[in-house]
Formats: C-alpha cells, structure tokens, sequence
C-alpha cells in the first residue's frame, strides 16, 4: 500500500462489519488503494508456476486492490474483476480507464451468486474474499452452518463457471486445515494443494484444478452439494482474528 493513499484506520471497530456491503461502500469511497494479505510482488512466482497469460481470469472480491493491473502487466489480457460493492466498481473502472487499461472488464457481482454462464472461465482468483465469510463465524473448528452453507455457494458458484481443467485459485490465510474439509466437499471435482508465501506469517495460495476427481468415487451423486462438516479436535486451536490479522508480519 502506498503512503498516503489509504484510511489512516480502515478497520472498523467490529469485525462484522466486514460483512456489511455498506461498510465497504463507505471504506472505497475515501480509499484509492489498499492490498489485504500481500500484494503481487509477494506470490507472482506461484501465479506464473500455476497460470499462463492464455487464460481467461475471473477475480472476485477485488476491492481496490490492484491483482488485475499486476496480471496484465504480466501478459494476461483476458480479465474480469468483480466486486459486491458498486463504489469499488464504479471507481475501479475510472481507475483502469485513467490507466489505458479499459480492456479489464470491471463488473457488480455477488460471489454467492455469480451471473456468468457455466464454464466459462479457465482460472478464478480470489485474495483474503472468501476469508470474510468466516468474519463472525465462531468457533474456527467447528463454524456456525450459515458459515459453511455461504462458503459453499460460494464455492458451488466458483466450481460452476470454471471450464474443464480450470483452476480455482484461493489466496488465504486460512490455514488448510480449516480450508481443506470445504474445499474437498464431495460435489467438487478439483484436487486441493496449497503453496505458502510471505516471510514471518504465511499465507496460502491454494490452486483446486477442476476435474481432478469424478463425483462418482466422491460419493456424490446429487448435484447439491451437502454441507460438509469440519469439527475437529481442538488440539491445534488458535485466536482466529480473521481480517484483522491478515497484515500481521507488517505491525
Ligand atoms: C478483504 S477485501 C479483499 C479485497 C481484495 N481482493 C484485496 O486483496 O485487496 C474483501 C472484498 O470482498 C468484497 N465482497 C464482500 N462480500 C462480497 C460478495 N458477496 N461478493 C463479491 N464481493 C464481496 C468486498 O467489497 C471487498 O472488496
């Protein structure tokens, strides 16, 4: 993030806000730019290990964070960022116009509800947006279900539009652990393997190649997907502060 151009104190003072559309609004009319976990220069190596410049890329959750300037600067032309709040769009848009970068669709969408046809996408990307559904979630092992059941329309959504041999790529903090159950949800497809980055605190880049596995050896043979459930022991149990912490190593 550069001086200057953010909240001098973009957190609110609960963490549910985070899940409260206006809150952004109100955070994106008076904040140019700001990178939650870590910007490009940080995990550009996992992106050009696991994407290439060919593929067609939906970015949801993109804020004002700049993950699509960065990926066409890298070669890749076919670009879609989309973001719930219509402040984030609408000043998203400017931005790329002022940048010469109009060929970067910018659009209003809801994760939990995406308006784009089946597969139809060879990568979606997402940097610390699916980490706000779990904002106000409980206990990290064991979530509330209106959690997991958001989680997996989104998930459900995201699975949907990409193409055979797509690639879901989450950028996280969420450890795999708490990631895994979900991801691995027997009406998916993809494979789940992570990579991590960032030096002190890591982060997570998970890549989920769609059609990895058949639903059939998953057991699944609705195409509904069933809530998974991913109580576990708490052997391993930590204060989860999610979104608060995610610029950790930085403090
Ligand atoms: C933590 S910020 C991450 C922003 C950006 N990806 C980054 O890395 O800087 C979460 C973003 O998710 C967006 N968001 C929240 N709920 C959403 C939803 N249901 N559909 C699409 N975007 C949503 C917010 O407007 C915000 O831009």
């Amino acid at each position: 993030m550069d001086p200057g151009e953010s909240l001098s104190d973009p957190a609110p003072k609960s963490a549910s806000a985070y899940k409260d559309p206006g809150y952004w609004d109100g955070r994106f009319s008076a904040e140019e730019h700001y990178e939650w976990l870590k910007d490009y220069s940080h995990f550009r190596h996992l992106v050009r290990r696991h994407l290439r410049p060919s593929h067609s890329v939906l970015e949801v959750g993109c804020g004002n964070s700049r993950l699509c300037e960065e990926l066409f600067g890298d070669g890749f032309a076919d670009l879609t960022c989309t973001d719930l709040s219509p402040v984030a769009v609408d000043r998203k848009r400017r931005r790329l116009l002022d940048r010469g970068l109009a060929d970067i669709r910018v659009m209003e969408a809801d994760m939990l509800d995406l308006p784009f046809a089946d597969e139809c996408f060879d990568v979606v990307i997402e940097k610390g947006t699916m980490d706000v559904l779990f904002v106000d979630s409980g206990d990290p092992w064991n979530p509330h279900s209106a959690t997991v059941s958001k989680v997996m329309k989104m998930l459900e959504g995201i699975h949907r539009v990409l193409k055979p041999g797509g690639m879901f790529v989450s950028i996280s903090f969420g450890q795999p652990h708490f990631r895994r159950p979900l991801f691995e949800a027997p009406c998916f497809t993809w494979s789940f393997e992570y990579d991590t980055f960032g030096d002190g605190f890591h982060y997570f880049f998970y890549t989920l190649k769609k059609g990895s596995r058949t639903l059939e050896s998953n057991g699944c043979i609705s195409k509904k997907c069933s809530i998974p459930s991913i109580s576990m022991l708490h052997e391993e149990m930590e204060s989860e502060d999610y979104l608060l912490r995610t610029c950790i190593d930085e403090l």
